[in-house]
């Protein structure tokens, strides 16, 4: 059976029916579709696996940094700025997570592994239904349509800049965010093609 995918950008006919905030619905169902895999995969495929966690949530957490946390900051009647933090908070301790699992490998150091990602599991499966419950409805509501229509067209743009490893010291904050996340985003692609060239993974 084929490993769950490990990354999405949009099809054509999907950039015109799919806003900002169904995009992250639909990319909240792929990751947890591969948290239930990893939850149930033979030894020999959690590696590649793990990597393609990391990097799903890598890049959905660039996504939510860039456009969604920013915009909650400017909702009315509430403490918005608050609300971020807590949110952005969260995705800073997954981060420092993940930045520890990236840096075992799981031949040697499945347990330590395993229980980094059940926490990272427990900690996302509850923050992404705080989002979809609390905060998703809220913005909604308060931000009209066509900025979540515009924001959507602009997804595989940022996907293509956005980082593929975890970087927790990364600024949570655009414009900071951004360029941080973008360099982030060159240096991870040189990582990766010096090892292609060197065949190591
Ligand atoms: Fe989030």
């Amino acid at each position: 059976m084929p490993l769950p995918m490990e990354s999405r950008s949009m099809t054509r006919q999907e950039e015109f029916r799919e806003d900002f905030l169904s995009f992250l619905i639909k990319d909240h169902r792929e990751i947890e579709s591969m948290f239930s895999w990893w939850e149930r995969a033979p030894l020999d495929q959690r590696d590649d696996l793990k990597r393609n966690i990391i990097k799903k949530l890598v890049q959905h957490s660039f996504l939510e940094r860039e456009v969604l946390y920013p915009s909650t900051r400017k909702l009315p009647r509430i403490d918005s700025h608050k609300i971020a933090k807590e949110f952005l908070d969260e995705h800073h301790d997954v981060e420092l997570k993940l930045d520890i699992i990236n840096s075992h490998c799981c031949s040697t150091d499945m347990q330590l592994i395993n229980e980094h990602m059940m926490s990272v599991i427990s900690e996302t499966r509850a923050h992404m239904r705080h989002e979809e419950e609390f905060l998703f409805p809220l913005l909604r509501s308060a931000i009209a349509s066509d900025f979540w229509i515009e924001e959507g067209r602009d997804i595989n743009m940022l996907l293509k800049l956005a980082p593929t490893r975890p970087h927790p010291l990364t600024p949570s904050r655009p414009p900071l965010s951004t360029v941080a996340g973008i360099a982030a985003g060159m240096v991870d692609k040189m990582v990766v093609g010096v090892k292609e060239r060197l065949h190591v993974v």
